[in-house]
């Protein structure tokens, strides 16, 4: 079967030719559909974030799937049906076996030395024509939202992150009224949807394009106000429109978190979900410190999403617009064509939003 990884010290992706993979006991068969490419796959190929499978000189990329049931084990317990649309989770035990975050059903929680991720570091991903998973790692989605599957996993990393913001600031009466976004890529539009979705009454989102812009577009078909960085940074927000209850984090820029503090009203939060490279700046510590401490602002890093962050997101994605899902997914190709699927790569059109290689049909 054919399958799209990057090679050891290779720069780009390319596809090969693998056994199709036999399912262990207690694990499906899937018949891959789509897959989609974000930002941390970049990170992936360039070798600045994850890792290869123990002893291998390939990883298959991919984490975020939709697939179709094959095969299943003959004495699986499980509610899932040859020919079920299914989206799997990433996380799986590392060598050392399952522990307790797996357990509990909390593997997001695990520290990195305690798990691996499929497609990111350790274990391969979900670009083939098949891959296979034990059951308990597959959530199940309606047939009619198979095309827009590998959405799935992105918008559970969103629920997962506000969820674990709104938990810090549940000790007191927290009525948040405007949320600003930081990173225009997929994963900062689709929360943008989402807090639009949440009563958020103002919401901003932050790029660093010119107009015209697809992503500008979709922000303001949102109702959210675009704030160019280059030419009002993060913490002078406050200044020219006003400081925000809740800040998103999606632009993996290292100096965000701590601009965002000062973007912070008083008993706000942000939650960081980019994936920085090393960078060594310099920042008042003591005047951050003050500010959190005396304006009661949290900062909370929040990685992957758990089984029930995917069960959210199901219904996440059937209540958003259908008009966001066709603006968003600017590209869908074959796996012969898979290279457009990596326009970061392979110098493509710099104007797509999310892209994904497909598969096979429902
Ligand atoms: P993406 O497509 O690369 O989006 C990042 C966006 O941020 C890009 O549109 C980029 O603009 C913009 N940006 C970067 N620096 C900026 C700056 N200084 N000012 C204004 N805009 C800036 O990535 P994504 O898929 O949306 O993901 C966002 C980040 O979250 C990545 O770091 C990814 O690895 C991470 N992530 C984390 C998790 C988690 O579980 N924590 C899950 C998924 C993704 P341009 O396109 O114009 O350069
Ligand atoms: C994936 C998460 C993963 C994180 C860190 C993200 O792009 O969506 O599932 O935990 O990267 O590797
Ligand atoms: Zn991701």
């Amino acid at each position: 079967m054919d399958a799209i990884v990057i090679r050891r010290g290779e720069t780009a992706p390319e596809i090969v030719g693998k056994p199709r993979p036999d399912p262990g006991p207690g694990e499906a068969l899937v018949r891959t559909l789509r897959v989609g490419v974000d930002g941390t796959d970049y990170e992936v190929i360039r070798g600045s974030h994850g890792g290869y499978p123990a002893g291998e000189d390939h990883l298959v990329l991919g984490h975020e799937a939709v697939g179709v049931v094959a095969e299943l084990p003959a004495d699986a317990e499980t509610d899932l049906e040859v020919g079920d649309v299914v989206v799997p989770t990433v996380r799986r035990p590392p060598a050392a076996g399952a522990n307790g975050y797996f357990e509990r059903g909390e593997a997001d929680m695990a520290p990195p030395e305690r798990t691996v991720e499929r497609g990111i570091d350790g274990a391969h991903g979900f670009m083939a024509e098949y891959f296979t998973s034990p059951v308990e790692y597959l959530v199940s989605i309606p047939d009619d939202l198979a095309e827009w599957g590998f959405l799935v996993e992105p918008i559970s990393i969103s629920g997962k992150a506000i969820e674990h913001a709104a938990a810090s600031r549940s000790a007191f009466e927290w009525t948040p009224e405007s949320a600003l976004v930081l990173g225009n890529g997929c994963l900062g539009l689709l929360t943008l949807a989402m807090l639009g979705r949440r009563g958020y009454d103002r919401t901003y989102c932050l790029g660093r394009r010119d107009r015209p812009d697809p992503t500008i577009d979709v922000i303001e078909h949102l109702g959210a106000t675009y704030v160019d960085s280059r030419a009002t940074p993060v913490d002078e927000i406050p200044e020219v429109y006003e400081s925000v209850d809740f800040i998103y984090e999606a632009t993996g820029y290292a100096r965000h978190p701590f601009e965002a503090v000062e973007a912070l009203a008083p008993n706000g939060v942000a939650a960081l979900l980019g994936l920085p490279d090393s960078w060594a700046f310099e920042v008042d510590g003591g005047r951050l410190h003050e500010e959190l401490v005396m304006h009661n602002k949290a900062l909370v890093g929040s990685v992957n999403s758990n089984r029930r962050h995917f069960a959210a997101a199901v219904e996440t994605l059937a209540d958003l617009p259908s008009w966001l899902r066709e603006d968003l997914v600017t590209g869908v190709y074959g796996r012969e064509d898979y290279r457009r699927a990596f326009p970061d790569t392979f110098d493509g059109d710099e104007r797509t939003i999310k892209t994904a290689v497909e598969f096979s049909t429902i």
